[in-house]
């Protein structure tokens, strides 16, 4: 989708973070932009900040686990600017620490948002875009941890691989349609991601909360400090990635790889997979099969 100005974004977990970087860069090439998110406090600061701006910009509180709450979303959306022609599923959260570790609760958290979220977003939006016929574009928020198995990032991990997977089969299947599909996989990026459990649901909750990505119970204020400095002292800035977002809409960019460096995780994990096919080609040769 090449000409975006005037067209209608609408980005969920939009409020701060990688999505609030979106409706910047969208906002700025001219789009209509929706941002939906759950906390209000942060929708109430991006709505000061766009008035100020006088840009064309709707905040909604929405949990995008909530299927009525994502449909009223978007007709409030299409009552104020008429129609919607790209989707940024992008709320997400995360949880740390070992699969033995978790709790059902930290996988229907984390499942709830990463990944029934994304769903929710495209049973919302896709029929609605192909509707119009105007063409458009989804953007899925997966992460490195979509390509890569991080230890201790079970769960998210989980979720990530999963929105992968979603996003290249909805990117042949929306291809007749003139709507375009990219996953953005970020690797660390600056933003609210590592104290997610800001968000967490009080019924979802547990005794020892691994809410954040350093955040495990037995990690002491001090010390997690420390090591969100020592993260974020690398970090990209998401105001970046905002812009990049943009330019793969326009240029209808399978992947959003933000961390180029990181493409040797892939590259073993994919030499691990050719070796894997070679060892069962021989096993079949050798049993005749
Ligand atoms: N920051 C990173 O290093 C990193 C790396 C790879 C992928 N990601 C992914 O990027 C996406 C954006 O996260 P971020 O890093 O900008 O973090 P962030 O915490 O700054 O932003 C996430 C946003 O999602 C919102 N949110 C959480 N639960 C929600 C719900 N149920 N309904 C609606 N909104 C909800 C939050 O309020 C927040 O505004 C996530 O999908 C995350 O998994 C982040």
């Amino acid at each position: 989708m090449k000409d975006v100005a005037g067209k209608v974004a609408f980005i969920t977990g939009g409020a701060s973070g990688m999505g609030l970087a979106m409706a910047r860069s969208f906002s700025a090439a001219g789009m209509k932009v929706v941002i939906a998110d759950i906390e209000e406090a942060a929708l109430e600061r991006v709505e000061a900040e766009f008035e100020k701006s006088n840009a064309d910009v709707l905040a909604l509180q929405v949990d995008v686990t909530d299927r009525n709450a994502m449909e009223q979303a978007a007709r409030r959306t299409e009552a104020a600017f008429d129609k919607v022609h790209v989707v940024c599923n992008n709320a997400g959260v995360a949880v740390g620490g070992p699969l033995d570790a978790m709790d059902y609760k930290d996988w229907d958290w984390v499942m709830g948002v990463n990944l029934a979220g994304v769903i929710n977003g495209v049973q919302t939006f896709v029929n609605r875009i192909k509707a119009h016929g105007e063409g458009g574009h989804i953007v899925n928020t997966a992460s490195m941890a979509g390509h890569m198995a991080i230890p201790g990032l079970g769960v998210y991990n989980t979720t990530k691989f999963a929105v992968v997977g979603l996003s290249e089969t909805m990117r042949a299947d929306l291809e007749p349609h003139d709507i375009g599909v990219s996953v953005l996989c970020p690797g660390v990026v600056s933003t609210g991601i590592f104290d997610s459990g800001r968000n967490r649901p009080v019924d979802l909750k547990t005794e020892n909360d691994t809410a954040s990505l350093v955040l495990t119970a037995d990690v002491a204020d001090a010390e997690r400090a420390e090591r969100l400095q020592q993260i974020f002292s690398t970090a990209l800035d998401a105001a970046l990635v905002g812009d990049m977002v943009l330019a793969a809409i326009q240029a209808n960019d399978p992947y959003i790889f933000t961390h180029p460096e990181l493409q040797t995780a892939v590259d073993a994990r994919v030499a691990a997979i050719h070796e894997s096919f070679a060892r069962w080609s021989k096993y079949r040769s050798e049993h005749g099969i």
